[in-house]
């Protein structure tokens, strides 16, 4: 009995002690803060929780006025005065009867708070526990509030009456009004994109739908409730959601804000109290769920800036710029983006053709619903890349894969990832060589004219351009020795102008085929020498004698690999057709298969598998887009990737591959390819399309990323026998480590070890229309192309499923 009083006289001791702590915490008339000295003088409420005064911008001698959560690391702050006008050193806040001025050095008023009614006189200012700054008049009520004037952000205990607003940020550090805001208006409340930075506003992209014409029915009060909830009280007292939020369990040990975030989401955050591990907000709900696709409208720019597409990354938006184009302000994407270019179709004085100085990028999986102008129909596809490039207002074309062409003209709005109908293709137009486009374009449809030699000869160092100028001579002088009186030559191959060896120079050059290189598919290469010049050395793949099925094969390399030249393919150097005997000359690859390089023990150097797998990607960029007529290869994997002396990789054997005749896209063929690197579709009776190459070289990507085959069947853990699936597990589980098998130089380039895997996995992603296309594999690879988090798992254990 006797420690109970001692026990309620020691808590009315506290409480009684309590006006004393408090009033030392309260402001009296006079009271004045300065940013001269301190770099955050403050006023703390009577738990520290809250702390009111100034911060320091970005290590600078600006300061903002502002209300932050004071026992957290972060101070966040949740309340500012002046963030379209930063108080420079010196500046002063002074506590007057009328309210509170912020003055600069000058003496010039940079922001105030007037007490409201305006007769009212301002006896004391305090900062609460809840994070209200209050004003008291002389009759101890509050006659300003910071809750009755908020800024982003809303806390648990305060709510907002009709009329209210929020703005957002401009950006996380820049505290000047955004480009959306909050308004409680008419009972609902809704989010507005902003006519920055003006601040008429737009249609919304969020309402409550809480607004009625009977009044009472009508929202009248957006409530943030102390244990976390946020929902809106009718006039007759009922509550609505704001949909599709729903209640929430009520929580004490929890810091909540809610905060309109300057990418225009609306965000209740939440913070652990005392916990030591986890010591962040995080984003318990968000309004609108997606902000890329809740706003369309005719006017103004959308959820990103203009010329900009938006797509959803770890649930926020994200901003980022077309092929071509680059952010207008690097540190503020949402101002969107602008050609790096000159946006037209002559040249300056009209003399020069269009196609001379632009060029089509596609760039898929985007899209800008408005903005068209024109509809074109029928059209090819190159009929409408040809009609934009020609047209002067024409920024971008849509192709719809079969008949329809749309023209679109910049500025570009609205624009979002993931959202394309069907198989449309999107076309910028872009000028050529301009230095942000991409990867560096080394032959192809940029200009045929220039000799093959010419191209031939940049491309290689002094002493492999010797070789090759001694290997192409030879063949040129053979072909005109040939031309003269030759035989009967099929056609169809006769015009690919590739020189034709009799079979006897061939039994001659391999020494009887003698020395087995390899076998590729249906036939096996030998090694040989032209003339006994040793230096010469060819490879020779003399095609199985099933010569009736065979011809085809045979025709198809001969057509494919003989209409190109790039740097990283192998170049065909003649042909045999004689009677039974097919054959088929290239230039020798000293260096064997990338399969011998990139299995070996000790793993091959991360910077020479990485310069590699540039080269493979650059190859197929050019069979897929750069090249007369679109090759599919469609046998992509390590066995069909040669080095030469150099180590420079080149893609081989198109004994498979796809010629897309006329302006086609995809096509309808049997499965072909080989087990561990086929896509998926081969096998769904689908039209292939380029997409199968891209997802054989994710596979190879992962093989050159961890030096492993894509199937080990002798693996000891069931889970890593395919190497997709086991590459993805291990992306998810973040154990880029166990991949590499603790490949140290790999692992200490780990931000591009980390991208290269996040590329890998986009290429292998199930839905061909997923994967990007090898041009943006390139640029991604190259660090030009920001690369999104993969969406999902590719589907698992495909691969095993399936027996080819
Ligand atoms: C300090 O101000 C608050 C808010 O006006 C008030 O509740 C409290 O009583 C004040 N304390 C004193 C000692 O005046
Ligand atoms: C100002 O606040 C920061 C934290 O935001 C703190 O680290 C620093 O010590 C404070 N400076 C002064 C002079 O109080
Ligand atoms: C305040 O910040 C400035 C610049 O960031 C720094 O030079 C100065 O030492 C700081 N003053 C105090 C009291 O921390
Ligand atoms: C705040 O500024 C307005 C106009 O700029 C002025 O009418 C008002 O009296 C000022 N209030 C205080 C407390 O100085
Ligand atoms: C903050 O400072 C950093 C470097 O000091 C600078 O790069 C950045 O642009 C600044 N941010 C703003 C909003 O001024
Ligand atoms: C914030 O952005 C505005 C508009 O771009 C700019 O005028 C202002 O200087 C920026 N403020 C700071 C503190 O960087
Ligand atoms: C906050 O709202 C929720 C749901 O309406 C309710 O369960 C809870 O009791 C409220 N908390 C307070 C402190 O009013
Ligand atoms: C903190 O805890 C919450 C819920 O307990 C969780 O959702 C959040 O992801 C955690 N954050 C971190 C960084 O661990």
């Amino acid at each position: 009995m006797a420690t109970l009083a001692a026990l309620s006289s020691l808590i009315f001791l506290c409480l009684s002690q309590l006006p004393y702590y408090s009033s030392a915490v309260n402001r009296t008339l006079g009271s004045s803060l300065s940013s001269a000295t301190d770099n955050n003088s403050s006023w703390l409420s009577p738990s520290g929780e809250f702390a009111f005064g100034f911060r320091q911008l970005n290590n600078s001698d600006l300061f903002l006025l502002a209300i932050w959560f004071n026992k957290i690391p972060e101070r966040t702050i949740v309340w500012f005065a002046n963030g379209d006008s930063p108080a420079p050193r010196g500046s002063t806040l002074e506590l007057t009867t009328k309210g509170l001025v912020l003055n600069n050095p000058g003496g010039q008023m940079l922001w105030n708070a007037s007490a409201s009614p305006a007769s009212a006189t301002v006896t004391e200012a305090a900062m609460l526990d809840t994070g209200n700054f209050v004003l008291t008049g002389s009759g101890s009520d509050f006659v300003w509030e910071s809750f009755r004037n908020p800024t982003d952000t809303i806390l648990p205990t305060q709510t907002l009456d009709l009329g209210s607003m929020l703005f957002s940020k401009l950006t996380a550090t820049n505290f000047s009004k955004g480009r959306f805001e909050l308004h409680f208006d008419n009972g609902n409340v809704q989010l507005n994109p902003v006519a920055w930075p003006s601040r008429s506003i737009y249609n919304s992209y969020y309402s409550s739908g809480t607004s009625s014409i009977i009044s009472s029915e009508s929202g009248n009060k957006l409530v943030f409730n102390a244990t976390g909830n946020i929902y809106i009280v009718k006039t007759n007292g009922e509550i609505a959601q704001l949909s599709p939020w729903v209640t929430i369990t009520p929580r004490v040990d929890r810091y909540y804000r809610a905060t309109l975030d300057s990418d225009g989401v609306f965000t209740q955050y939440a913070y652990q109290n005392n916990s030591p591990t986890n010591q962040s907000w995080w984003a318990l709900r968000i309004l609108p769920e997606n902000m890329c696709t809740a706003i369309f409208n005719e006017i103004g720019s959308g959820a990103c800036g203009f010329n900009s597409y938006c797509s959803i990354q770890n649930g926020r938006p994200s901003c980022n710029c077309p092929p071509g184009y680059v952010f207008v302000d690097p540190s503020n994407r949402l101002m969107g983006c602008r050609p790096n270019f000159r946006q037209g179709c002559g040249g300056d004085d009209g003399s020069r053709d269009p196609r001379e100085l632009y060029e089509i990028r596609e760039f898929n999986n985007v899209n800008w619903p408005l903005g068209d102008y024109e509809r074109l129909e029928p059209y090819s596809q190159k009929d409408c890349e040809q009609s934009c490039i020609y047209d002067c207002s024409c920024a971008v074309a849509i192709y719809d894969g079969s008949t329809r062409c749309w023209k679109k003209k910049l500025p570009l709005s609205n624009g979002r990832y993931g959202e394309t109908e069907g198989y449309s293709r999107v076309l910028f137009k872009v000028r050529k060589g301009d230095s942000s486009s991409g990867f560096e374009d080394n032959s192809g449809s940029r200009r045929r004219e220039p000799i093959l030699l010419g191209a031939l000869l940049l491309g290689g160092s002094v002493f492999f351009n010797a070789i090759l100028l001694v290997a192409i001579s030879l063949v040129v002088f053979m072909w005109h020795k040939r031309e003269a009186g030759n035989n009967a030559q099929d056609s169809s191959v006769s015009d690919t102008n590739m020189p034709c060896f009799t079979y006897k120079e061939l039994e001659e050059a391999t020494d009887g085929f003698k020395e087995e290189l390899g076998r590729g598919s249906f036939g096996i290469v030998y090694k040989g020498d032209l003339r006994s010049g040793s230096r010469n050395a060819i490879a020779v793949k003399k095609l199985d004698k099933l010569v009736q099925e065979r011809e085809r094969e045979f025709k198809t390399e001969l057509s494919a690999i003989g209409r190109t030249h790039h740097k990283n393919l192998v170049q065909l150097l003649g042909f045999c057709d004689e009677g039974v005997h097919r054959l088929l000359v290239y230039e020798f690859m000293s260096n064997g298969t990338l399969a011998n390089f990139l299995f070996a023990i000790p793993k091959p150097d991360w910077y020479l598998r990485v310069r590699i797998a540039l080269e493979i990607a650059k190859g197929l960029v050019y069979l897929h887009e750069e090249c007369n007529i679109p090759i599919i290869h469609c046998d992509i994997k390590p066995q069909n990737i040669l080095l030469d002396q150099h180590f420079i990789a080149k893609i081989s054997d198109f004994g498979l591959s796809k010629l897309l005749i006329s302006n086609q896209s995809r096509t309808f063929t049997m499965a072909r390819g080989t087990r561990g690197y086929v896509a998926p579709e081969w096998f769904k009776n689908v039209p292939v399309t380029a997409k199968v190459d891209v997802y054989s070289f994710g596979v190879l990507l992962l093989e050159i990323i961890c030096c492993r085959r894509s199937v080990e069947m002798e693996c000891e853990e069931e889970n890593r026998a395919i190497l997709t699936d086991w590459a993805c597990e291990c992306y998810v589980e973040r154990r880029l480590d166990v991949l590499v098998d603790g490949d140290e130089t790999s692992m200490a380039d780990k931000a591009r070890l980390h991208k290269w895997l996040m590329i890998a996995i986009w290429c292998i992603q199930e839905d061909p229309s997923k994967r990007p296309t090898m041009k943006m594999v390139m640029q991604m690879l190259e660090g030009l192309l920001e690369v999104p988090q993969p969406p999902s798992f590719p589907s698992s254990s495909f691969s095993v499923s399936v027996e080819y």
